[in-house]
């Protein structure tokens, strides 16, 4: 039976790769980090499955290099999908050393395991759009210089780099995915489209007042969690490996992500430093204002973060489908549905 490990299987990603694995007929093995409470939600429909045999979760840490060697000498499996870190960009600002521990260091260690294995493995490393930063040229590809302007871009950078280096010097079967913004209604609730999303949700459903965000002009290219995920797949697949961008190729901004939100669940929305007029007008007709509050400002804003995928359409014949406005549509029926059940 074909076997893959998943770094980050309680994640937002990790929990759809898990589900795909699983459906065609894969044993996949997961890593959970212990916690104080269990944090596998996202996953526990699939301890429950058909095949339960075949969900293995293992006790270990990105940063426990130990305890990654035994699970993979123990193992073997064919694939490592490397999902797991700190994957909050604002909040690397605050802890900027365990994100490039975990985003950099510990990628690292996880190659020079892999280096010393013994048989064949494809390793899939989630890279990322934040390695561009402020990019001198839009849309982005795979030849596009590194310009990270956050320690989390920072660390990516860094082990998309060793990625390829170990590829060249080692032979080593290593793809980096560089990642945009993907979306589903299991993104963690502090990032920008879920606290939307959410915050709608509940707004409707009269167990929340507002919302407070910070930039609502920052753009992203913003798409669907589990094509990107498919694309994943379609990496490890390929005869060789290669780095691949994964992007809708269209940005829209923090707004225009609400008012899709908000629209969809029949709320009206005014925006905090509207004309004042138009302001007073909107909450006059009952409309939810948006407000922005400072603390959700980042010190640097990544800027004109947009992707072309060209290479992933002509090489893995993947492309985006659910973009921005969809996906934010998506999002908001789910977690309204989901707050009325
Ligand atoms: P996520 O929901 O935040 O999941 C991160 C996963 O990593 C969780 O399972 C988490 O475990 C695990 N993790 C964190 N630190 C760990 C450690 N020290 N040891 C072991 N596991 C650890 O992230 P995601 O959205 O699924 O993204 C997956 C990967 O892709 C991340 O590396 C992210 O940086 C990268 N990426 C994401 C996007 C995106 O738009 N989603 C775009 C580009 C790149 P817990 O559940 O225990 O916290
Ligand atoms: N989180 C957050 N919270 N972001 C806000 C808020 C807020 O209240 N208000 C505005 N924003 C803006 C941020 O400043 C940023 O410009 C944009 O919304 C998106 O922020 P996030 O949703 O936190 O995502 P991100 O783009 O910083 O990072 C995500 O995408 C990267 C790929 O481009 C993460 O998934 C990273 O792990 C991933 O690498």
């Amino acid at each position: 039976m074909k076997s893959a490990l998943i770094l980050g299987i309680t994640g937002q990603d990790g929990s759809y790769l898990a589900e795909q694995l699983l459906a065609e007929g894969w044993a996949v093995h997961g890593l959970v980090r212990r916690a104080s409470m269990f944090n596998r939600s996202r996953i526990e429909h699939l301890r429950a499955a058909p095949a339960p045999g075949r969900l293995t979760l293992h006790y270990g840490d990105l940063t426990d290099v130990t305890s990654l060697r035994r699970i993979l000498e123990k193992e073997k499996p064919q694939e490592i999908y490397h999902l797991a870190g700190q994957s909050h960009v604002g909040l690397s600002f605050e802890i900027p050393e365990v994100t490039c521990e975990e985003n950099g260091t510990a990628t690292l260690s996880l190659l020079e395991i892999l280096r010393d294995l013994g048989y064949p493995v494809k390793l899939y490393h989630a890279a990322s759009s934040e390695i561009f930063g402020a990019p001198a040229i839009a849309p982005q590809n795979e030849a596009t210089a590194c310009n990270p302007v956050n320690p989390y871009g920072c660390a990516k950078a860094f082990a998309a780099q060793l990625c390829r280096v170990y590829r060249n010097a080692y032979g080593l079967f290593a793809c980096n995915g560089i990642a945009y913004n993907h979306e589903s209604p299991r993104r963690g609730e502090n990032f920008v489209t879920r606290k939307i999303t959410l915050g709608a949700a509940r707004i409707k459903a009269g167990q929340q007042a507002e919302i407070a965000l910070g930039n609502l002009d920052a753009r992203r290219d913003w798409g669907w969690a589990p094509e990107y995920v498919a694309a994943m797949r379609l990496m490890l697949a390929a005869p060789a490996a290669d780095d691949y961008v994964l992007a809708t190729g269209l940005a829209c901004s923090v707004r225009e992500f609400a008012a899709a939100a908000f629209a969809e669940l029949d709320l009206e929305l005014a925006f905090e430093g509207q004309g004042t007029a138009e302001l007073a007008r909107r909450k006059d007709t009952g409309a939810v204002v948006l407000r922005v509050d400072s603390k959700f400002h980042r010190p640097v804003e990544s800027t004109t973060l947009v992707g072309d995928s060209s290479r992933a359409k002509a090489k893995l014949g993947w492309a985006a489908r659910t973009v921005g406005g969809d996906v934010a549509r998506l999002m908001a029926r789910a977690d309204y549905a989901a707050l009325s059940s």
